[in-house]
């Protein structure tokens, strides 16, 4: 029953999603191509906003913390080095019958869970993606498709760090495509072979690692507060011996309870110097760090802090996704921190006639310069109301006939419903405070 509801609940948000242009499934009139989806004029909206967010939390508003954006393609040693040609694999098993390719660790017993039939061995498939460099397809022009970003980081640590003057500790943070050719996508954009990730890499001396590890973890547990995502359904996962990735000394992962379960939101790694020695040896280039204060060199340890744009887009989507019996109506209400919202204002006149669509057309002018403000005059003023809950809009303004006589507007708040005339000269100030303007902007 309750899976059920879980069920329902993916399928409404992505036709809720398709419908009011958020994110459609990729090459849709080829019939699509699995796990590609495209972000429409809402969904661009919200995926700039959190990566806006991010941005100011990790790097704008900190001393510590560069910002970077490398290249997808980077040298292929740079995969030998990281350990990816050798370890980023998933084992898979094939039907014999069915022919369909699964992940290991998701079936249980011998047999094929869609048709029954027998399955392979195990064998182990690099999920990286290849591509060739220039116009001759043969070995030495092979290239890959980032799986991480964080690589991109390491080869850059002393190009950035020289520049920049930062001493250690400090952090390098990118945002940026990245991929992987999984054997079992899906969940909607949970899970996809073309992503977008939020990583910032921080450098400290060896023996306080630990104590940044937990730095790190409060910090990025106060970025979903602020975010907005509700805490009951975050929580920590330390990762197991087993389940340590190659790199990492200890693990913390941000759970989310999606409705398919709780599953990885993002990584917190303690990455010790395995990278930047790896990096040493295989570049032959010396990347330690001299401590002028200690006079020591050491080659850093490294904590990393590594977020998916789109499965936090998609937590956004599910935490705020809401349904309430209003008059015998179901409304539906995208509950969106107002300042990650795509739209923070709509502008309604309250009919087409009376001067009220021109006043309204001036207020939309006198707002558009401060926050993303639409216009709507179709249908009656109920139906606007619903059709901006349903996307995340957190205020809408109604101008009337008495708005013509005393220069006063209705302000709709988004979640309570409640309205408030507030004067046009005061307008704006009000929106600002109470949309947290000083982090949205
Ligand atoms: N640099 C470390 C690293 O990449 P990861 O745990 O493999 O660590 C970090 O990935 C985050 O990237 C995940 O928590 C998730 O948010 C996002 N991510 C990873 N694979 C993804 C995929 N196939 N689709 C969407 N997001 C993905």
């Amino acid at each position: 029953m309750q899976q059920n509801q879980n069920d329902k609940l993916m399928e409404k948000l992505v036709s809720l999603c398709k419908r009011r242009g958020f994110i459609f499934q990729s090459s849709e009139i080829y019939g699509g191509i699995n796990s590609c989806w495209d972000y429409g004029p809402l969904g661009v909206e919200l995926k700039k906003n959190i990566k806006e967010f991010w941005w100011k939390h990790m790097v704008s508003w900190r001393d510590d913390v560069e910002g970077l954006d490398a290249s997808i393609l980077m040298h292929p040693r740079v995969w030998e080095a990281s350990g990816h040609l050798d370890s980023f694999t998933d084992a898979m098993v094939d039907c014999k019958q069915c022919k369909l390719r699964f992940r290991a660790d998701m079936v249980q017993g011998t047999r094929c869970p869609e048709c029954g039939g027998e399955l392979t061995e195990a064998r182990q498939f690099n999920l990286m993606f290849k591509t060739h460099t220039g116009p001759v397809e043969e070995d030495a022009s092979i290239v890959y498709l980032r799986p991480e970003t964080a690589q991109g980081i390491y080869v850059n640590f002393l190009n950035v760090q020289k520049p920049s003057r930062q001493k250690i500790p400090f952090g390098i943070a990118q945002i940026g495509k990245a991929f992987r050719n999984e054997i079992t996508p899906g969940n909607f954009i949970f899970r996809t072979r073309e992503f977008e990730q939020m990583e910032m890499q921080y450098f400290v001396k060896p023996g306080e690692d630990e104590k940044w590890l937990e730095y790190w973890k409060n910090q990025r547990k106060s970025w979903y507060d602020l975010l907005g995502i509700r805490g009951e359904k975050r929580r920590f996962h330390q990762h197991s011996p087993k389940e340590l990735a190659h790199y990492a000394k200890a693990a913390f992962d941000i759970e989310y309870e999606f409705p398919f379960g709780w599953q990885e939101l993002e990584g917190i790694h303690n990455r010790t110097d395995f990278d930047l020695k790896r990096h040493n040896q295989f570049s032959g280039k010396d990347l330690s760090y001299f401590d002028e204060g200690t006079r020591e060199r050491f080659i850093p340890f490294i904590i990393e802090t590594s977020a998916g744009v789109d499965r936090t887009l998609l937590t956004c989507l599910v935490d705020g996704y809401t349904e309430e019996e209003v008059k015998d109506e179901t409304r539906i209400v995208l509950k969106l921190a107002p300042h990650i919202a795509p739209i923070k204002v709509a502008v309604f006149p309250l009919v087409k006639r009376d001067g009220m669509p021109e006043m309204a057309r001036n207020i939309q002018a006198a707002l558009r310069p401060k926050m993303p403000v639409f216009y709507d005059e179709s249908g009656a003023i109920g139906r606007r109301y619903r059709r901006q809950d349903e996307v995340g809009t957190p205020f809408c303004l109604t101008v009337d006939s008495q708005t013509l006589e005393d220069q006063t507007v209705t302000v709709r708040e988004r979640n309570s419903m409640e309205q408030v005339r507030v004067n046009l000269d005061k307008l704006i100030s009000y929106l600002e405070n109470r949309l947290q303007i000083q982090i949205s902007i």
